[in-house]
C-alpha cells in the first residue's frame, strides 16, 4: 500500500528550510575557500531544490556538477549503490562538496566518498539537508546538516513518495500510525516470502 497525501503532516515550514539553508551557506562559505576551486556536487534527484537554494548562498565564483546513484537492497543487509551517471569534469585538487538530500542508512553517502576520494580531490565534505541517525548502517560524516530528524519517512523540498511531492515548497512527514501499520505489514509480507522460499521442492 502506497500512503496518500493526506497521511502526512507538515514537518518543516518554507521559512524554517530558508533561513537554515542561508545559515549552511555561510559557513560553507566560510570554510571552503577559495570559491574558486569549489564543486558542488547535487546527487540527483532528491538534492534538486536544497542545490538550487544552497549555490545561491554561495559565493558566484563555485562550481555546479550532479552525479545519480541507484541503490538497491541485495541480498547483503547494506543494500548495493552503483552510478546511473558521473561528474562531468575532473575534481583532482579541488574542494568538493556533496550535496544530498538526507543520509539514512549512510550506504549511499558511504559509497560516493569512497568512489570520489580515489580521483584525489583537496578536501570533500558533505552537506546534507537531513540526518536521520536513528537507521544508520554505515557511519559517514556529515560536515554540515540542516536538520536531525525522527525515524519518520518524509517528502517534499526535493524528497520523494515514488517519484512525487518533490515539488511540495515544505517538508511533511508520514503519519506515526500509518509509518507503524505500514511496516508492520512489510514485515509480514517479507516474513511470508522468506517462508515459501524456505519449503522443499514438492512440498
Ligand atoms: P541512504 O539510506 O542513506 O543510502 O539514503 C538513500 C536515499 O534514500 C536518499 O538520498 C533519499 O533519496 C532516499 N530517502 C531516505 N529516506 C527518505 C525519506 O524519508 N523520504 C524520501 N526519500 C528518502
Amino acid at each position: 500500500m502506497i500512503p496518500r497525501f493526506e497521511d502526512f503532516e507538515p514537518l518543516l515550514t518554507e521559512g524554517e528550510i530558508a533561513a537554515r539553508v542561508r545559515e549552511l551557506g555561510a559557513e560553507i562559505a566560510r570554510e571552503l575557500k577559495p570559491a574558486s576551486e569549489l564543486v558542488v556536487v547535487g546527487v540527483l534527484k532528491g538534492s534538486l531544490v536544497f542545490m538550487a537554494d544552497l549555490i545561491r548562498a554561495l559565493p558566484p565564483e563555485v562550481t555546479c556538477d550532479f552525479l545519480r546513484v541507484s541503490s538497491y537492497e541485495g541480498t547483503e543487509s547494506t543494500g548495493t549503490v552503483r552510478f546511473d551517471f558521473d561528474l562531468t569534469q575532473p575534481i583532482t585538487g579541488k574542494h568538493v562538496l556533496i550535496v544530498e538530500d538526507i543520509v539514512d542508512t549512510g550506504v549511499t553517502m558511504h559509497f560516493l566518498l569512497e568512489a570520489l576520494q580515489v580521483r584525489h580531490p583537496k578536501t570533500l565534505k558533505i552537506a546534507a539537508l537531513l540526518d536521520k541517525p536513528a537507521r544508520r548502517k554505515r557511519e559517514v560524516p556529515v560536515d554540515w546538516k540542516g536538520f536531525t530528524i525522527e525515524d519518520r519517512f518524509v517528502i517534499g523540498y526535493g524528497l520523494d513518495l515514488e517519484g512525487r511531492y518533490r515539488n511540495l515548497p515544505y517538508i511533511a512527514a508520514l503519519d506515526r500510525k500509518v509509518q507503524s501499520a505500514l511496516r508492520t505489514a512489510a514485515a509480514e509480507s517479507q516474513r511470508v516470502k522468506v517462508q515459501t522460499v524456505d519449503l522443499p521442492r514438492g512440498a
